[in-house]
């Protein structure tokens, strides 16, 4: 990079969740984290000339620990939303998303969010999807879990009619990671992630360059495409 990007090689904290995919997950025969997120941290640090120490927690870890500060940077497919803006600074938007149901796949009573009512829909706490249930939904079965392969697998089980979740996780998931489910409906609700930082977080510029250089020089396309890619 140019020599204002270059920190002198500074080391920052980057804390991510442990259970996302394909934005991060343990690859559990390297022990390392992998996925979307952390391709990308990697590269706006390269870009940006700094160092980064990446720790995996619960998303909520990741949500507490940019409010109190004991991380530089948060990366774990965090949706922008006013609620955290007034504890949180966000980067740029990196990455386009929304809401979707998943049900078994030889469910036929759930076709779209309309078919809710008194159904069983498990999500993760702490999301965007619990809010919109919470608020769209009062008359479903509103059922939350600390991870959501819980709830994926308690979707597959049969304890559960439904799992509301971020449409890249849910497709996922349901295409890569589980047998007997499918998605249902549409995208409920637009969401754009960003990179998330203490407020006032004097990295929140450098971190936008560097990632308006990744994604005119294509290093963005190229790990989207091997991520999402066919
Ligand atoms: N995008 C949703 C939110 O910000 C869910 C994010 C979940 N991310 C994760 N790494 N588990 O609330």
């Amino acid at each position: 990079g140019d020599s204002e990007g270059d920190s002198g090689g500074e080391t920052y904290t980057v804390a991510t969740d442990n259970n996302f995919v394909p934005f991060e997950f343990m690859n559990e025969e390297t022990g390392e984290m992998e996925g979307f997120d952390i391709d990308l941290i990697k590269a706006i640090a390269d870009e940006a000339g700094f160092n980064i120490e990446i720790e995996s927690m619960k998303f909520d870890g990741v949500v507490a620990g940019m409010q109190s500060g004991r991380y530089d940077i948060g990366i774990a497919g965090m949706t922008i939303t006013e609620e955290r803006k007034e504890t949180i600074d966000f980067s740029d938007p990196y990455y386009d998303a929304g809401l979707m149901l998943a049900v078994s796949a030889d469910n036929d009573e759930i076709q779209s969010e309309d078919d809710l009512a008194g159904k069983k829909v498990g999500t993760r706490s702490g999301t965007t999807s619990e809010t919109y249930i919470r608020e769209n939904h009062p008359d479903a079965e509103l059922i939350t879990f600390p991870g959501i392969v819980e709830a994926y697998m308690d979707l597959e089980s049969g304890r559960l009619d439904a799992v509301m979740y971020d449409v890249p996780n849910v497709q996922y998931y349901v295409a890569n990671d589980s047998e007997g489910l499918k998605t249902a409906g549409d995208i409920l609700q637009g969401e754009q992630y960003g990179i998330a930082f203490p407020k006032d977080s004097e990295l929140v510029s450098d971190v936008n360059e560097a990632l308006q250089t990744l994604i005119d020089n294509g290093t963005y396309d190229d790990i989207y495409e091997e991520w999402f890619g066919e």
